[in-house]
């Protein structure tokens, strides 16, 4: 391809990519799949890769990251981010109406009512269309700045096409983890072991800050926007709000006007439980004075606006009895306490148990048996307990004994030190942890053995078929057709499914095997890193720690599950199955021939690579990557806070010492 075809296709790529994207997001409608969608996405990041010259800073790729910010610059907000004074009542609101129509002097005002958001505050700034800038709020007079960030979000526009845009302006808003998204996350890091998120809007607010924007890009955040500050001509907030909808920002539909505080209560009486279907976690309603000029008339005090109140919903909440404790274990062998509770029927679902954790959360809560408790529903699916009714304590509630052996194989738990939860240690033994790890296994973002489910699974093992995910490769038709219900077809389709799986990239074998932390992602480098399994394996702790983005916890888990014979054994046993395990190398694209027979060095971080990028690139391109500098080196290629020493070294030797753009000048067959 050459450039000029390049950039046709670049441009044409982007413009599809738009579409969708807003398509989804401003109308919530979809003429694509997910999978279609990203490999569009694919198409220009590969293009822009070989093209680099051709990308531009605000190309839709930017939403997928893949840049490590390692501190996030402070910058003062233009205007202060206040917060806003908090009710409870009717009462409480109809005092706040009272002093609006007092410091209105009789004029007559209309209100706006929002929800009001659980997530983290953002400001946007735009220039010329542009969004420049994205700062969290901090502590209201100024915080960190997080454009690239706040670039991955999907709804929140890159550029902006209107007619009389004003030249700068600032938009802000809420950037939240929607339920269903962190429910999944939540998931995600119960399988591989991770410790779950408490909530949402904390994780949103973790999630903002990370230092790997391509981490962040993965995380789907979303925003809703709810303010307009600038130049504009506009009289209302209202008027701002409806500008935001134009330029296509993701306004939430559930905004109103309303004439008066009798219309405030009925709005706020209206989403007290329609908000629960919201896909977001919402906790109360912010009451605004539609007027412009009356809010400046109103005005401030040191904290919050005199216009606008947020009005709190109480979180619905109930007493019931503690029936018991029972526990879970789960594929990695923590066990989770539940707590049995007599059935109330909480928030429009009946509610019979709730999960407590882990034992310090028992110990907090100083939880008996034939004790009330009050049980909440908040945004999460599971209720959880919040306290004891101690008035209701009577002296029959019996002290709860945490178990000390597994309710599922009896063996004796163990408690790590900084853990906050029970192991049963039988990992080979345990019938839970067996069946989760072939249902681990199974998933879509492992082998993707879509034909078989957990209740085959279930029964594949009390048959005792299926003790390891190997046994899936040895099963036959005959043992299948001893299921409940299989037919021919249905077997069949097993068989074939299981087939299949054997094609799946090493990356998905190795977050397959079940390695304590190791995610999709972390699996994705580890195996871009290594290469193979046999590397991976015998890979010194430090030599792990070498690999992009793992740190001490991953790494002491990979020697650990490696260190274990009946991991080994299975590893054998998956192979002569047939099973990937080493990278299969991409077809050769050569950007030039200038980097052929060369030899390079690479010291510190880079702005536009990772440092395997680097090695990739230049060995794709006929180069070679070496660890230590000789006289006979090539170029040492410095990136920031490279080692002193290195450079030295270098320096003394004669040998080239290139930066990054000078690299990629090389790279595109220029002389540097
Ligand atoms: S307007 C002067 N509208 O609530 C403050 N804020 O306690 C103007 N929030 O920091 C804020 N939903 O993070 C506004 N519809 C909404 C909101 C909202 C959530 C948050 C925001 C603000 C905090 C104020």
């Amino acid at each position: 391809m050459t450039a000029d075809q390049a950039k046709k296709e670049i441009a044409a790529l982007t413009e599809k990519i738009n579409y969708h994207n807003e398509l989804y997001y401003q109308q919530n409608r979809t003429e694509i799949s997910d999978q279609e969608f990203d490999k569009l996405l694919e198409s220009l990041i590969k293009l822009e890769e070989q093209f680099p010259q051709l990308k531009s800073p605000h190309s839709p790729t930017q939403r997928v990251g893949g840049t490590i910010t390692k501190s996030f610059p402070t910058v003062y907000h233009k205007y202060p981010m206040l917060s806003l004074g908090n009710t409870y009542s009717q009462e409480e609101l109809e005092d706040f109406d009272s002093r609006v129509a007092k410091g209105l002097d009789g004029d007559p005002y209309e209100y706006m009512c929002e929800l009001k958001f659980d997530g983290v505050s953002m400001s946007l700034t735009y220039e010329n269309g542009v969004l420049v800038r994205g700062v969290t709020r901090g502590d209201g007079v100024r915080g960190d700045e997080v454009t690239t960030n706040v670039k991955t979000i999907r709804s929140i526009p890159l550029t902006i096409n209107a007619k009389n845009l004003p030249e700068s302006f600032e938009v802000r808003g809420e950037v939240f983890l929607p339920r269903a998204v962190f429910e999944k996350l939540n998931k995600e890091r119960e399988d591989i072991g991770e410790e779950k998120y408490a909530n949402a809007r904390n994780t949103a607010s973790g999630t903002v800050k990370m230092q790997d924007s391509g981490e962040v890009a993965r995380r789907k955040l979303d925003c809703y926007v709810y303010n307009l500050l600038g130049d504009n001509d506009v009289e209302t907030h209202e008027e701002s709000i409806k500008k935001l909808e134009q330029w296509k920002f993701n306004v939430s539909p559930t905004y109103k006007k309303c004439k008066n505080i009798k219309e405030v209560l009925k709005y706020i009486e209206h989403w007290e439980k329609k908000r629960l279907e919201l896909p977001l976690e919402t906790d109360g309603v912010v009451i605004k004075v539609n007027s412009l000029e009356q809010q400046q008339t109103l005005g401030f005090t040191a904290k919050s606006p005199r216009w606008a109140i947020a009005f709190k919903y109480k979180a619905e909440s109930m007493s019931t009895r503690l029936n018991g404790v029972t526990y879970q274990v789960g594929r990695t062998g923590a066990i989770t306490p539940v707590a049995e509770l007599e059935p109330i029927f909480l928030a429009g679902t009946t509610v019979k148990r709730a999960s407590l954790h882990n034992a310090n959360e028992i110990e907090r809560l100083d939880l008996r048996i034939g004790d009330y408790v009050f049980v909440e529903k908040g945004g999460e699916i599971i209720p959880k307990v919040t306290a004891v009714d101690q008035a209701k304590r009577t002296n029959k509630a019996k002290p709860i004994k945490y178990i000390t052996e597994c309710p599922e194989c009896g063996t004796e738990l163990i408690r790590t030190e900084g853990e906050a939860a029970h192991y049963c240690p039988n990992v080979n033994g345990c019938p839970p942890q067996i069946k989760g790890r072939v249902e681990h296994f199974i998933q879509r973002k492992a082998m993707d053995i879509d034909s078989m489910g957990e209740q085959t699974i279930h029964q594949l093992f009390e048959l005792g078929l299926l003790k390891t995910p190997a046994d899936l490769y040895d099963l036959t038709k005959a043992d299948l057709f001893k299921l409940d219900k299989v037919k021919e077809k249905s077997a069949q389709n097993m068989l074939d499914g299981i087939a299949q799986s054997k094609a799946a990239p090493f990356e998905s074998v190795l977050f397959a095997i079940g390695i304590r932390y190791v995610g999709k992602t972390v699996a994705e480098k580890l195996a871009r890193h290594f290469k193979n399994i046999d590397a991976i394996m015998t890979a010194t702790f430090d030599q792990l720690l070498e690999a992009p983005e793992i740190g001490e916890k991953i790494a002491q888990s990979v020697i650990e599950f490696f260190r274990m014979p009946a991991n080994k054994k299975e590893i054998e046993r998956l192979k002569k199955a047939g099973l990937n395990f080493e990278v299969v190398e991409q077809e050769v694209v050569m950007d030039s021939e200038n980097l052929g027979g060369k030899t390079f060095v690479i010291s510190g971080t880079f702005e536009k690579y990772e440092r395997d990028d680097l090695k990739d690139v230049i060995i794709r391109n006929g180069g070679k990557v070496l660890s230590s500098i000789s006289g006979k080196l090539d170029y040492l290629l410095a990136g920031d806070n490279m080692g002193p020493a290195k450079k030295e070294k270098a320096e003394k030797l004669g040998v080239k010492i290139i930066s990054e753009p000078e690299f990629e000048k090389l790279l595109k067959g220029k002389s540097i």
